[in-house]
């Protein structure tokens, strides 16, 4: 177990030592170091367990922080930084030397976002760094929405956990970069193409292939919990599953003739914004639900329907 807390002045102080701490955003929690530090950068990818192929999220607090991080702001980039930061927006960047080569994987661009939650912006405002930070999770598995999703899984190789309470828009951030002017999404997220495309013009977005991703973390495998997960109506999979051992992942409602305890539902307001937030602590009580395998009904494709469809598809992927 990790010590919990809000102690901004103790996470800093961590910090500013090499060590790691998680932080929680509006989307879901980080596992942060100091972006400009190699030993620091070492340790996140040890700690998540992942591959060094798959570049991090620098985060900072101040649109002006950009000038010594970034060698180049296409027009559009500004704009869409002007309006939607603080918030689930990650932009791809051409990057200066002081960013190590191993926070973007060797990479020309650099992942850069303002998160919005009030204890990060404070931690990162008296911060004489950015920080580097992946989503608080195992490589491949689903990402925390909550401290005690951090401390259940990484508790014991974590200084501090900066407890933000549960994070509010509950899926990751949208990634855009830009080819000229033109933005394109690279992965769908908690901002979204309806949203960008009303201050940004069209975008394209990049179609990922298990071996050859467009942005190298987004395999198509990901977001998975250790149950296998099957996208679909029930009726579906009528006599081709056993019922009995089958947890359903449901969007507005439970479904009449199934027993309510292996059920769960993602918005019983019918809202995608609730059914977001829920969506990474649904497949965590899933996975532990004494079931064998999640069937998950998609969603409506619009909005934030995209996004959560897209980790459902991805954690029901075996690619
Ligand atoms: O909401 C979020 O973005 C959260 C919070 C903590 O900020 N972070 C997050 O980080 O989701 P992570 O490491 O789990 O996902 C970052 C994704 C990876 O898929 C990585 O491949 C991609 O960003 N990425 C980072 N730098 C990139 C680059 N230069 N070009 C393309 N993709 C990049
Ligand atoms: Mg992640």
């Amino acid at each position: 177990m990790a010590e919990k807390g809000k102690d901004i002045l103790k996470a800093a102080d961590l910090l500013s030592k090499n060590a790691l701490v998680s932080i929680p955003t509006e989307t879901v929690y980080g596992l942060a170091g100091n972006a400009l530090h190699v030993d620091a950068v070492l340790k996140i990818f040890e700690v998540k367990n992942r591959p060094s192929f798959d570049p991090l999220i620098v985060h900072i607090s101040k649109l002006s922080q950009l000038e010594n991080l970034v060698s180049y702001l296409p027009d559009n980039a500004r704009t869409l930084a002007a309006k939607f930061w603080p918030g689930p927006m990650t932009l791809l960047l051409e990057k200066q030397s002081i960013i190590p080569d191993i926070v973007t994987a060797g990479l020309p661009t650099v992942a850069i976002r303002i998160p919005d939650h009030p204890l990060t912006l404070e931690l990162l405002s008296i911060l004489a760094f950015p920080l580097a930070a992946p989503s608080a999770n195992p490589f491949g598995y689903v990402s925390p929405t909550t401290a005690q999703h951090v401390d259940d899984q990484l508790g014991d190789k974590l200084s501090y956990i900066l407890d933000g309470g549960p994070c509010q828009i509950g899926i990751e951030s949208t990634i855009i970069g830009f080819s000229n002017e033109t933005p394109v999404i690279y992965r769908l997220g908690g901002k979204s193409i309806e949203d960008i495309e009303k201050v940004a013009g069209k975008v394209l977005v990049k179609k990922h292939s298990s071996s050859q991703p467009g942005s190298p973390g987004t395999l198509s495998s990901h977001y998975s919990p250790n149950k296998v997960v099957k996208l679909g109506d029930l009726t579906s999979f009528h006599g081709r599953i056993d019922l009995a051992r089958t947890g359903l992942l449901r969007f507005k409602e439970y479904v009449a003739e199934f027993p309510k305890e292996n059920q769960v539902v993602l918005a019983h307001s019918g809202e995608l914004k609730e059914a977001a937030k829920n969506l990474f602590a649904a497949m965590r009580d899933l996975d532990r639900m004494d079931v064998d395998q999640i069937v998950a009904e998609l969603l409506p494709e619009e909005g934030l329907g995209r996004a959560i469809n897209d980790r459902l598809r991805r954690a029901a992927s075996s690619a």
